[in-house]
């Protein structure tokens, strides 16, 4: 199926994707988990390719939450080596379609050698814009809004911040997702109806699309079909219905 990104003026340029259902995937065919979040990064893989084609400019992918930590041990270190292998594995083809990616959440807890790819990932494709991929890793939305509020308190007791200036503006301005726009489209594979603390301050106004599929299973095919329904949506925010 093929997306006309030229015809349909509503295609989401923003779309957001809570990755679940790897572990499921993997256990019901009698595989480690692990197994799952491998055939996972696939996908991320497929999808990344094929956003430019579908009219998609940004691409938010939550990888892990705040909440994952809670995991067990043998999961989270085989994350966390999943995703140092992707940077290394990925730098190449990024580069060549003209990603650029960058990351959100608290790395503090990651351990350096990650930060230090992800830094050094995020300088490489500083300068490409053909897709803008941001990657959530310990990121969690109330954990976000912690460290903005955080920074904000900083800016008033330096004096720089007076407390009646502080409007949506200023919140949106320390989130981690600053550089972006908010997401049009929030999508959760794996047939679960919840957000788990993603991006709750960017999506009040998201249109939401919750699929059966396992993400190991989530093809462009499926993709388009999610992107075709949401682009005959209308979108009101506040208003009434256009006459
Ligand atoms: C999503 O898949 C990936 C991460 C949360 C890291 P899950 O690992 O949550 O898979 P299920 O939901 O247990 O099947
Ligand atoms: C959300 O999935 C986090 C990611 C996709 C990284 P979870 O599997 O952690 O969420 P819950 O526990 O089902 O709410
Ligand atoms: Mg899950």
């Amino acid at each position: 199926m093929v997306v006309d990104k030229k015809s349909n003026l509503n295609t989401p340029l923003h779309v957001a994707v809570i990755m679940d259902g790897n572990g499921r995937w993997a256990t019901s065919r009698g595989l480690q988990r692990l197994i799952g979040h491998r055939r996972g990064v696939d996908r991320v893989r497929d999808v990344v390719r094929v956003c430019p084609d579908y009219g998609v400019k940004y691409l938010t992918l939550f990888a892990f939450s705040t909440e994952n930590w809670k995991r067990s041990e043998e999961e989270v270190v085989g994350l966390m080596r999943l995703f140092k292998r992707y940077i290394q594995a990925e730098a190449t083809k990024l580069m060549a379609d003209k990603v650029r990616v960058r990351f959100i959440g608290d790395r503090t807890r990651l351990d350096k050698d990650l930060r230090d790819l992800m830094l050094a990932l995020e300088q490489q494709t500083a300068e490409n814009d053909h897709l803008h991929m941001t990657v959530a890793i310990n990121y969690g939305g109330r954990d976000e809004l912690k460290r903005a509020t955080q920074a904000i308190a900083r800016q008033v007791q330096a004096g720089t911040l007076d407390p009646s200036e502080i409007d949506e503006v200023t919140i949106s301005q320390n989130l981690d997702t600053s550089f972006l726009p908010d997401p049009d489209l929030v999508i959760r594979t794996s047939g679960e109806f919840r957000t788990s603390n993603f991006l709750p301050w960017q999506s009040t106004y998201s249109e939401y699309a919750f699929v059966q599929e396992e993400w190991p299973d989530f093809t462009p095919g499926i993709f388009a079909r999610v992107l075709e329904d949401v682009s005959s949506r209308e979108r009101r925010f506040g208003r009434v219905a256009a006459q």
